[in-house]
């Protein structure tokens, strides 16, 4: 595997690939990688002739200054994961390398961006779209590589695709959880020990709530869950929301929709936690 730090170098390589007709798999992520990650990773392999990962904490798609200090950061081990996973190659730029100049574009992603993570963190998406354009625009990805439990974010990358023309084709992979249930995260290593023991209660909660769904009213489940995860004194609910699962729009009947989501993000201390729950 090789790892590459400039974007130069990588557009050098790419002609080479293309050339080749080598088809490519990309997967774009922040690093601190888990198995979440790497079952992207996998997948990207066993469809795509080559497959490359980006590892790049990206400053534009954080709202908080403390939250982007103190992401964790352990590229050595990313390399050594990605290794025994056949990843290919390691794209891992440097800011000043990533954003010569600032990047002022603003996408319109419409009401997805208006609700749940895009309400909470104003600017996200918007970083978001600034760096995955960035890097569909320099690695002419077949397919390119996005997990479920960014429900919000697979959402806006469809649309960011739509947006730019982008001929690659989004593949959205399944959460994968700790053995307790929590979805795993580059953040819950910043979780302390009596927060980390706290914190599946979230999954435990959303896995009932799927079960109460089948008798209980959408408004009855929403709340709920929300006072549920609340009566835990380290837990605090930052939004859950029940949704339209391609809109994102508010359900309020379990039969108007084909396919319906339950979002969550819970606070942890300083620690965000997201994940959610498919119902139908
Ligand atoms: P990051 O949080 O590093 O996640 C990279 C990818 O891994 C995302 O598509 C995310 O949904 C997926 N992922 C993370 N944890 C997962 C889990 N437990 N199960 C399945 N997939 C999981 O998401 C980002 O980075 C950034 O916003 C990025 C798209 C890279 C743009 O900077």
């Amino acid at each position: 595997m090789q790892v590459i730090e400039k974007k130069k170098e990588l557009i050098a390589l790419i002609k080479n690939l293309k050339k080749e007709g080598k088809t490519i798999g990309l997967v774009p992520t922040m690093g601190a990688l888990h198995e979440g990650h790497i079952s992207l990773v996998t997948r990207s392999v066993n469809e795509n002739d080559l497959t490359i990962v980006s590892v790049f904490v990206n400053p534009t798609q954080f709202n908080n200054p403390r939250d982007l200090e103190t992401y964790p950061r352990d590229l050595n081990k990313d390399v050594e994961l990605l290794t025994s996973a056949k990843c290919d190659y390691v794209f891992a730029p440097s800011i000043e390398d990533m954003y010569p100049e600032p990047d002022t574009r603003k996408f319109d992603f419409g009401y997805i961006d208006t609700v749940m993570e895009g309400a909470n963190r104003p600017g996200h998406f918007n970083g978001v779209g600034q760096i995955v354009s960035r890097l569909f625009e320099l690695i002419p990805a077949d397919k390119a590589y996005f997990g479920m439990k960014d429900f919000q974010q697979v959402a806006v990358i469809n649309k960011l695709v739509e947006l730019i023309h982008s001929s690659v084709e989004v593949v959205k992979c399944p959460i994968i959880r700790e053995v307790d249930g929590l979805a795993k995260s580059s953040r819950n290593m910043l979780l302390t020990e009596e927060y980390r023991k706290n914190a599946p209660h979230i999954y435990a909660t959303l896995t009932k709530a799927f079960k109460f769904a089948k008798e209980k009213s959408v408004q009855d489940v929403k709340d709920w869950v929300i006072n549920e995860i609340n009566s835990n004194p380290l837990l605090k609910v930052e939004y859950f929301e029940i949704v339209d699962d391609t809109e994102l729009t508010p359900v309020t009947n379990w039969n108007k929709h084909k396919g319906i989501v339950g979002c969550i993000t819970v606070q942890a201390g300083n620690v965000r936690l997201i994940d959610n729950i498919t119902f139908k």
